[in-house]
């Protein structure tokens, strides 16, 4: 039998008819925890908006294990989307299609599109695949944490994030720590032209590279909030973050590793690089709050690579703090 990093295959199934029969499943994939449930099921869906207290009419990214199944879910699939998908998945990237009638309004907020996404991590992958062989299409999954709230990178945080608001036949899989630690690369791929609505590990150059085009990097993504990670004010720990300025005694503090801890403040992290950094960003937020500091003091990275995803969160995890 394989081992799927802490979970066991039959933890997995078991997960997998926790789907079938309408429940919600968390689980790990590579970026971070997704609250998964059936998304064809209207009723599952709705318990999702309830347990993470998101405004309803937000859409949802539906979890695939395959490509073969996304003609299923999107119709009229541009070239470059299939480009994409045959560079980057399984992986952390988001695609944005025109939709199929499988993808009902519950999930797509009422738009004519539909967000999808084949994680590349084992657990997540075998859970998928598990709930199709039981007759599942496709697993809706928005990060595991109450709306405006750092998304988990780890079980625990799922856990003390939501813990109280699953039921008992509701599950959560322990697959360890997420590897890339920010949410994917949302690309809308509904134009001629992809636009990247949310920045991940699936960088800009990575995407030029296999579409062989430049993308306009000046364009903001449209100001109709269709991803609320695209609202100002997100991704927010307890304590207050700083983007700039120092820190006093007894304040938080994160730098790359080359930079010393300026003299009271409270080391939260030192990543050596920007890929590191990704990885312990909100686990490290997060820690502020079990510290019970009350500022937080971020020198950001260079905006390359990740790191565009990395300042894209910080600046929301910011905003509007005096
Ligand atoms: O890495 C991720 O993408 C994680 C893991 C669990 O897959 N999921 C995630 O889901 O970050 P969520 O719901 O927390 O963020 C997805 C964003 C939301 O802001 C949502 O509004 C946007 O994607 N979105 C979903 N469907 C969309 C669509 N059809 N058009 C535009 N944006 C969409
Ligand atoms: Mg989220």
């Amino acid at each position: 039998m394989s081992t799927f990093s802490n979970c066991s295959l039959q933890s997995i199934q078991q997960a997998a008819l926790a789907l079938c029969k309408g429940n919600l499943v968390a689980f790990p994939t590579e970026t971070v925890y997704g609250l998964g449930a059936d998304a064809t099921n209207e009723k599952a869906i709705a318990r999702v908006y309830e347990v993470k207290a998101r405004p309803l009419g937000h859409p949802l990214i539906v979890h695939i294990s395959d490509i073969s199944l996304l003609d299923k879910w999107a119709s009229d699939i541009s070239e470059s989307a299939i480009k994409l998908a045959r560079a980057y998945w399984p992986g952390p990237m988001t695609l944005v299609l025109p939709r199929t009638n499988l993808a009902k309004d519950f999930i797509t907020g009422s738009q004519d599109n539909v967000a999808l996404r084949i994680p590349s991590h084992p657990v997540a992958l075998e859970l998928l695949k598990e709930f199709e062989k039981q007759g599942g299409l496709g697993v809706a999954a928005p990060s595991a944490n109450r709306f405006g709230k750092l998304s988990p990178t780890t079980a625990a945080a799922v856990e003390m994030g939501l813990g109280k608001f699953l039921s008992n036949a509701d599950q959560i899989l322990d697959g360890g720590a997420s590897k890339v630690g920010v949410e994917s690369t949302i690309i809308d791929c509904t134009n001629a032209l992809p636009v990247i609505l949310r920045p991940g590990a699936v960088t800009v150059e990575m995407i030029e590279e296999v579409l062989d085009v430049e993308l306009d990097r000046a364009s903001a993504p449209s100001k109709e909030i269709k991803a609320s990670g695209m609202l100002t004010s997100h991704y927010s720990p307890n304590a207050k973050v700083y983007l700039s300025g120092a820190p006093s005694p007894g304040d938080g503090y994160i730098a790359l590793s080359d930079l010393p801890t300026p003299a009271g403040a409270v080391r939260l992290a030192s990543p050596k690089d920007n890929e590191e950094y990704a990885q312990i960003l909100y686990e490290s937020l997060r820690s502020a709050d079990s510290k019970g500091l009350k500022n937080i003091f971020v020198v950001p990275p260079h905006n390359q690579g990740v790191g565009v995803a990395i300042n894209d969160r910080l600046r929301k995890s910011s905003y509007n703090q005096d």
